[in-house]
């Protein structure tokens, strides 16, 4: 941790949550809460809510949730510390940073270490390739096509006949630990320390920020394997970098050109396609997609145009999509990827296809068709109702509508056929949803069932009402609860409410700094009652056989673990002590 618990709680209550989030969405009030639409998925009836009681807000459509800080970081990308700094900057309060702990300090210098490296190697890659002795690698680019310029504006290198940027780093002063730590070199105990690049041509893949954090090497023949990349690093996380993003995040063209590789955004820009970046052959992440839609709302997906292309297209979609982006697809037919087709059709003709761009829907049932033989009067009722099946995902009306008629032109269906095949499948699937929400009640109606969940609730219950916690202290502990994440939250609860004697569950979140453990803890304290309506006698049944429950199960389990007569009668004691209990509201 940066910074110590007082300062982090100090940001966070002088940060108020609806005000802070209402400078990015548009809330509405509704009953104690307000609620808008998630900007963490795509959504057009809102199911995000903001409590300001609690000072948390939670998405009951993806189950995003969490306080400023959590916001800050999902919303902008950032990390807790930078979070935390930009918060601390928007109400006045500087920060004090003298009481980092070790720890992070250590880890703080080390990226700035392996950053230094990958520049350092970068600037040794670039002037090799500039040198006599990178020849080849000239060659090479002027083969490709590349332009002075390009090179230079992408820092495009060589790595040398026989790798020694090992020995220049050396002499530069970086000891073995970080040059390990860099993923540049291969240190083997029989054959020594050798760099992982030599004889390849070099691609800096710098992140949003210009900042260097790993390079991909190329082969200049046909050798395998043809791409060398660095390795994940403390500074380079693959999901989290777009190649190319620190130029086309600045080009004002209201959307930007996804593609594969290194070549195809080096060719897009040198052709005058500023807003090109590429997700470089791995598969598309939703931490990518967020970046993206930091920057615009829409994307141009320009995949290669074979096989593997196709399939990560459809792979891509759906995560642009629920981020946020409208997604349109580039033919780049009868060409490989943007860099063949720039140099055979010319900058121009590219645009057009960008014009072109079909959309997403579109793209997605021209593949869908190539399935079926249209010509087989069953195969084609087979795809009539994939089609609808498709159709069906548009949540809105009047879109679903659009997209039906374009649908009925193109296969030539009558209207009214279609529509009663959607309806049909509409009905199919509200059946399926019945019966997975009949299923889910009678599983929660399974007394034995989820041991979790009575602590859940009960933890939901005295987040949303901290009388009840008053009620249950002097018969409950922390210890009671057995799984995580309730066990963890209990703690913070308890030790909140005895020095405070109240709850405040956004200062509970603090204490989650994993985003998955946050986000499970989010869901429970922003949890809905159900028993809202039920009366002081009811509720009173309800909250014993709560806790009797819990504190059951963790005896039952203390019972499995015994190792000593006394301890056994111990807990067979505590047994009975449990029918006895009856707490009174
Ligand atoms: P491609 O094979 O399409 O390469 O892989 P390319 O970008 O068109 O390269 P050229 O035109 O042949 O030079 C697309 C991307 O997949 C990753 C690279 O990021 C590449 O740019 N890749 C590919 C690898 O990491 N390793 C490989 O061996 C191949
Ligand atoms: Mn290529």
């Amino acid at each position: 941790m940066f910074y110590s618990d007082e300062v982090i709680e100090e940001v966070r209550s002088r940060t108020d949550i609806v005000d802070y989030i209402s400078s990015y969405i548009n809330l509405k009030k509704q009953g104690a809460n307000y609620v808008g639409l998630c900007p963490f998925h795509n959504e057009k009836t809102p199911s995000f809510s903001v409590s300001p009681s609690k000072q948390m807000y939670y998405c009951f459509g993806c189950g995003a949730g969490g306080s400023v800080f959590t916001f800050a970081m999902e919303y902008d990308n950032l990390t807790f510390p930078e979070a935390i700094n930009m918060l601390a900057k928007r109400c006045g309060i500087t920060l004090p940073d003298a009481d980092r702990s070790e720890e992070a300090i250590r880890m703080q210098s080390i990226r700035s270490r392996l950053l230094s490296i990958n520049s350092e190697a970068g600037v040794y890659y670039y002037m090799l390739g500039r040198s006599k002795d990178g020849r080849a690698a000239q060659d090479y680019f002027k083969r490709r096509g590349l332009m002075d310029e390009t090179i230079k504006k992408f820092a495009l290198g060589y790595s040398g006949k026989r790798g020694s940027l090992y020995g220049h780093l050396k002499n530069k002063g970086y000891n073995d630990e970080e040059l390990k730590l860099a993923g540049l070199f291969t240190f083997d105990e029989r054959k020594g320390v050798r760099d992982k690049f030599w004889n390849r041509v070099m691609f800096p893949i710098m992140d949003a920020n210009n900042r260097v954090i790993g390079f991909g090497g190329r082969v200049m023949g046909d050798a395998m394997p043809k791409y060398l990349n660095s390795p994940e690093t403390p500074v380079f996380d693959k999901s989290r970098n777009l190649y190319g993003l620190n130029y086309a995040r600045h080009a004002r063209t209201g959307y930007m050109i996804l593609c594969e590789g290194y070549m195809d955004v080096i060719a897009l820009h040198q052709a005058g396609f500023a807003s090109a970046c590429a997700s470089l052959g791995t598969a598309l992440t939703g931490l990518q997609a967020n970046l993206i839609k930091r920057y615009t709302d829409q994307v141009v997906i320009s995949y290669d145009s074979d096989g593997a292309g196709i399939k990560a297209t459809l792979r891509a979609i759906p995560i642009l999509k629920e981020a946020g982006l409208s997604v349109k697809i580039l033919n780049m037919e009868p060409y490989k990827d943007p860099d063949e087709f720039i140099r055979n059709l010319g900058s121009e003709e590219y645009q057009k296809r960008i014009d072109e761009a079909r959309s997403s829907f579109d793209f997605e049932i021209s593949v869908l068709e190539k399935n079926y033989d249209l010509s087989d009067p069953e195969q084609k009722t087979e795809f009539y109702n994939e089609l609808a099946k498709k159709l069906l995902t548009f949540e809105d009306e009047l879109e679903r509508n659009n997209y039906t008629e374009a649908v009925c032109a193109r296969y030539k269906i009558r209207m009214h056929d279609i529509k009663k095949l959607i309806a049909k499948k509409s009905a199919d699937m509200a059946g399926i949803a019945v019966s997975a929400v009949r299923q889910i009640k009678s599983r929660a109606a399974d007394k034995d069932d989820g041991s979790g969940r009575a602590e859940g609730i009960l933890l939901t219950w005295i987040a949303n009402d901290p009388e009840i916690c008053k009620r249950i202290r002097e018969y409950m502990d922390a210890d009671d609860f057995c799984d995580e994440p309730y066990h963890e939250i209990a703690k913070a609860v308890f030790e909140q409410y005895d020095s405070t004697g109240s709850i405040m569950p956004a200062m509970i979140l603090n204490r989650f700094l994993n985003a998955d453990e946050q986000k499970a803890a989010a869901a429970i304290l922003s949890g809905h009652l159900t028993h809202q309506n039920l009366d002081k006698y009811q509720k009173q049944k309800a909250l014993n056989e709560l806790v009797k429950k819990i504190k059951k199960k963790n005896i039952d389990r203390m019972t499995r673990n015994v190792t000593r007569p006394e301890e056994l009668q111990r807990l067979m004691n505590m047994m009975v002590d449990l029918q006895k209990l009856h707490i009174s509201l």
